[in-house]
């Protein structure tokens, strides 16, 4: 799956004669799951054609400030476009534009846009190879890049000029490769390993029945996605649960017991710079399990259960550089029982559910959450979806992390 999917692109064109090439550079962007809109310079209109760039983007293309049509003039909003933009990708980027983007000129729609954006900007040049060497030209090269835009080089080969050297618009594809790779580059959890526990374990009493619980890993499921969204290389130990996930920055490994959970976080926590543990593990299980069904012959049965391992306290026995972050599900005196938790587990933070709030805790699609760190400063949330607690929490994690 592309970084560049449900992302949001304005594609710049200016006159230059690479600009043909801006039709697969659409059809590319669509293809990796991005929305893309069209701002062309008006010269740019003679080296493609606007409908070719609308029937592809499936948008209508702007390169003037208004637009006549039968019921009189329409404003085209750039500022507007520059703030809707995720990324905005100046191809071909010519001399004249780039010296333009460098003084503030504002004389067309696709310079107005730029102006207004405060996404990155990635631009790739294309020019004759002398003008591409011109002082005047590294200049503006190096201005855009202190005002933090990416430069995509020009590659070196025959140019239209007849001329060989460098000034070729980068090939679309090596673009939109030059663009995925700079993002994942510079994701906040990028290179980070993040270990997650998710799920209830189930605990065998006999071949056929087990103790669990009512978790539905979603929580556990949404940390590991947000957290492989920002690049992380995430291990995600999950007990039995319906949730689904697809994401190549995610290995699960499915557990069903609290002791196969413990060796699993076990085999990857030395080496884990994150760890989140939103399992909700038995504190208890059967202590011997029967071998065969057990047979209702008796109008009272008692189990004799013995304690699980406790798979945070173990974490934070054996924490050196990992940053631990454990849950707390509480009924009574929650804040106390969870800062006990936090200390006696050797937590970095605790994640608090009350099951006295609305909404928060097993089961439902939202959570009502209070983060507390070691310091003991508390952070309140109101009741969101699990997806926002999870971005949230890994948020919390990042400036801890960058503290
Ligand atoms: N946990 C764990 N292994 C266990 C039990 C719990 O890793 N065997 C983790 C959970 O994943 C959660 C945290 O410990 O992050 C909170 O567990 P909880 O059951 O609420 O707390 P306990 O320490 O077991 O305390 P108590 O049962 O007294 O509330």
């Amino acid at each position: 799956m592309s970084i560049l999917r449900g992302k949001n692109i304005v594609l710049g064109i200016t006159a230059g004669i690479a600009a043909y090439k801006t039709a697969s550079l659409v059809r590319l962007f669509i293809k990796a799951g991005a929305q893309v809109r069209v701002v062309m310079t008006p010269a740019s209109k003679d080296f493609i054609t606007p409908l070719t760039l609308s029937t592809l983007s499936k948008h209508p293309v702007h390169s003037t400030f208004t637009d006549n049509n039968d019921d009189g003039a329409t404003w085209n909003n750039h500022v507007e476009l520059g703030l809707w933009a995720d990324l905005f990708v100046i191809a071909p980027a010519t001399a004249n534009t780039l010296s333009k983007m460098t003084s503030g000129n504002s004389d067309n729609f696709l310079l107005a846009t730029y102006l207004s954006a405060k996404c990155p900007v990635y631009f790739a040049p294309a020019m004759d190879l002398d003008m591409y060497q011109h002082p005047s030209t590294l200049a503006s090269f190096k201005t855009l890049e202190r005002f933090g835009n990416i430069m995509i080089p020009a590659t070196s080969g025959e140019l239209a000029s007849g001329l060989i050297g460098q000034g070729r618009m980068a090939e679309p594809e090596d673009i939109v490769a030059f663009i995925e790779k700079d993002i994942l580059n510079k994701l906040p959890l990028r290179g980070k390993s993040v270990l997650v526990t998710a799920g209830p374990t189930y605990e065998a009493i006999d071949p056929v029945r087990f103790i669990g619980n009512h978790s539905s890993g979603k929580m556990g499921y949404e940390i590991a996605k947000t957290a492989a969204n920002l690049g992380a290389n995430v291990v995600l130990v999950s007990g039995p649960t319906h949730q689904k996930v697809e994401h190549n920055l995610i290995s699960v490994l499915p557990v069903v017991s609290a002791q196969e959970m413990y060796e699993a976080v076990h085999q990857y926590y030395e080496h884990t710079d994150v760890a989140i543990l939103s399992a909700a593990v038995a504190d208890y299980r059967p202590k011997n399990v029967a071998l065969q069904k057990i047979k209702k012959k008796t109008n009272t049965l008692s189990l004799e259960l013995e304690k699980t391992k406790d798979i945070l306290a173990s974490c934070g026995t054996l924490k050196t550089q990992q940053f631990l972050v454990g849950f707390a599900l509480e009924t009574n005196n929650e804040l106390e029982n969870a800062i006990g938790k936090l200390k006696r587990k050797n937590l970095d933070l605790i994640v608090l559910n009350s099951l006295n709030d609305k909404g928060a805790g097993f089961g439902g699609a939202t959570n009502k959450v209070t983060f507390i760190d070691k310091s003991q400063t508390i952070t309140e949330f109101e009741l969101k979806s699990k997806t926002e607690v999870a971005s949230d929490l890994i948020n919390e994690i990042l400036k801890h992390l960058h503290a």
